[in-house]
């Protein structure tokens, strides 16, 4: 049920917290989509002087929006290049820690913040856990390409054994979802995902590809909050 997904992400968000963020760290990347929230909430909550000493890098309008109502610092990457953990939520976790981000469209910035970070930590509920990409999240590999160059990408994407490989499409606007940075999404499905990491380097090799929603060797660790109320 809802209810139940819903403390899934928040136990797995508050557990992370609590064994990541430490006093000493002074800055910390927010990542995006549902799950994060409850990572925000437990900061305030442990330290309401939080914003005197640190300052937060979001990965998205959302979770720009999310630290300025809740009162927090925010910076970007290029003031602050050395993060300290980044936190964020994922579409899919395999086994090995790889993951399947962009679901929200936010996996360029999200990577970026996450590949500045000392440490990187996913949190997400149990539908997230999965053996290998693929198995749970079946609308494909996120891709974000440059808006002129999507017919010619999804082409090469279908060459590569993606024939289902589609632009996304707005809900409420006749027309594509334009990222946070001005550019069109490729939804690409693989079937399972065996080879994250090649499979990573090949899109990433299609010219028109600013990133590929592929997170491969970066987490440290996962939280996944359990049916059960268990992290
Ligand atoms: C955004 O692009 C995604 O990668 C999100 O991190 C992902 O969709 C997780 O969102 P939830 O926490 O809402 O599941």
């Amino acid at each position: 049920s809802s209810s139940l997904i819903e403390q899934a992400k928040q136990k797995a968000a508050y557990q992370a917290v609590d064994e990541h963020v430490l006093p000493s760290h002074r800055v910390i990347g927010v990542g995006s989509g549902s799950t994060v929230v409850h990572v925000i909430n437990r900061l305030l909550q442990r330290d309401p002087e939080l914003n005197a000493k640190t300052v937060f890098v979001p990965t998205s309008f959302q979770s720009r929006g999310i630290l300025l109502d809740g009162g927090l610092k925010v910076g970007d990457v290029e003031q602050y290049p050395n993060v300290d953990v980044t936190i964020d939520g994922a579409d899919e976790v395999d086994s090995q820690l790889n993951a399947i981000k962009g679901g929200g469209g936010a996996h360029l910035q999200e990577k970026v913040v996450a590949e500045a970070a000392n440490k990187f930590v996913i949190v997400a509920d149990y539908r997230k856990d999965s053996k290998l990409l693929g198995e749970q999240w079946t609308k494909g590999v996120p891709i974000e390409v440059v808006p002129f160059a999507w017919r010619a990408v999804q082409k090469k994407l279908q060459d590569m054994g993606s024939k289902d490989a589609e632009l996304r499409m707005a809900v409420a606007k006749a027309g594509p979802v334009v990222t946070d940075n001005g550019n069109f999404l490729i939804d690409a499905p693989f079937g399972l995902i065996r080879e994250p990491a090649q499979l990573l380097k090949d899109l990433k090799l299609i010219t028109g590809v600013v990133e590929v929603g592929l997170f491969c060797n970066m987490a440290e660790i996962a939280y996944f909050g359990c049916e059960d109320g268990s992290v």
